[in-house]
């Protein structure tokens, strides 16, 4: 692991590399064009922690702010400040083996809280957190306890509310719980056994309450409004696709049959998206192919065609992928890093 004042040149030096990654690339819309992540910068999550798996930055380009393993919302504050608590929920502070880890996190995540969706809504400057376990969080720019919106909706609680995002202009706020029967803890089970009880949610700012969009889901995980806010692009680890639910007219529409899991989903920089990749798909010719490429990433034109890979090293798996000025930060529930190309 880095220590921070190398962190810093690796910085100096990864800006200059960027260079090179981010000319401008000649493929026509026919070619896919991959991005090897390998040698790409690492900021360590500190001591005991893992799980970066959703990334935001403040309204005034501070961050990023991460949610980890423990239950707390991380800030990174650059390699002089390192990273500082930002923001937890009640029972964090509250019971005393969240923060004198006595247990593995995945034993104690159901109590401690285990943030795994971020989105600022710019004009006031709140974050909005989805905790799998402790529901639809809400705290300010100032940080602390935060304030716990709902956990429920028309008197069924959420399960494992997972992938978040904010309307800017309304203020809306759109979120998964991805499923009805299994929290994220046992997420393999809803793979195992084709649970279809996630749902699509709004957190409607006017009014204050929750509303079902779509229920009846095959694990429904991130979510990102879309650039013209006409819909909302939901992933669906299984079976690998994403989806549009138009806002208008609530049409739930195929978008894109996906080359791996997907989990998070954010806009890019060019009117398409990001999805972050936990697997590839297994392919029938895998074995006579030989080693294939370790897929982490895609990127979605706005028809949904895809345009662009990432890949890692084996081992190696993301759980979100966040462009912000032309560079690629990203998030992973298993590493206790968080990586940037
Ligand atoms: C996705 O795959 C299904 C069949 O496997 C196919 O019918 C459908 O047209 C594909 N959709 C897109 C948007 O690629």
């Amino acid at each position: 692991m880095a220590s921070r004042s190398s962190t810093s040149t690796w910085l100096v030096l990864f800006v200059g590399l960027l260079a090179i990654f981010l000319a401008p690339s000649s493929a026509s819309a026919a070619e896919i064009k991959t991005n090897p992540t390998e040698h790409g910068f690492r900021l360590p999550l500190p001591n005991g922690v893992t799980g970066a798996e959703s990334l935001a930055f403040d309204t005034r380009g501070k961050g990023p702010y991460v949610g980890v393993s423990d239950g707390r919302v991380l800030r990174w504050g650059g390699s002089a400040v390192g990273w500082t608590t930002f923001a937890h929920h009640e029972d964090y502070r509250r019971i005393p083996l969240c923060t004198v880890p006595v247990a593995p996190s995945h034993e104690t995540e159901s109590i401690c809280g285990r943030p795994l969706g971020l989105a600022f809504h710019r004009q006031s400057g709140d974050l909005y957190i989805a905790d799998a376990y402790k529901g639809l969080l809400r705290i300010g720019s100032d940080g602390g306890e935060a304030d716990v919106l709902a956990t429920g909706v028309d008197g069924v609680p959420f399960r494992f509310v997972n992938g978040i995002d904010v309307d800017q202009a309304t203020s809306d706020v759109y979120f998964t719980d991805s499923s009805l029967t299994y929290p994220r803890r046992f997420n393999t089970e809803i793979m195992m056994n084709a649970d279809v009880t996630g749902r699509l949610l709004k957190y409607e700012a006017r009014t204050k309450q929750v509303i079902v969009l779509k229920d009846g889901l095959p694990y429904p995980n991130g979510v990102a409004v879309s650039h013209d806010r006409t819909y909302v692009v939901v992933a669906h680890t299984v079976p690998c696709q994403a989806h549009r639910y138009y806002l208008q007219g609530a049409k739930y529409e195929l978008m894109a049959n996906l080359s791996g899991y997907p989990d998070n989903v954010r806009r890019d920089g060019k009117g398409g998206y990001w999805v972050a990749l936990n697997q590839e798909k297994a392919r029938p010719d895998m074995a006579s192919m030989g080693p294939v490429k370790h897929l982490v990433g895609v990127r979605l034109d706005g028809n949904g065609v895809q345009v662009e890979e990432l890949t890692a090293a084996k081992g190696v798996t993301l759980s979100e992928v966040s462009e912000r000025s032309g560079r690629l930060w990203l998030g992973s529930v298993e590493l206790d890093y968080i990586g940037l190309v």
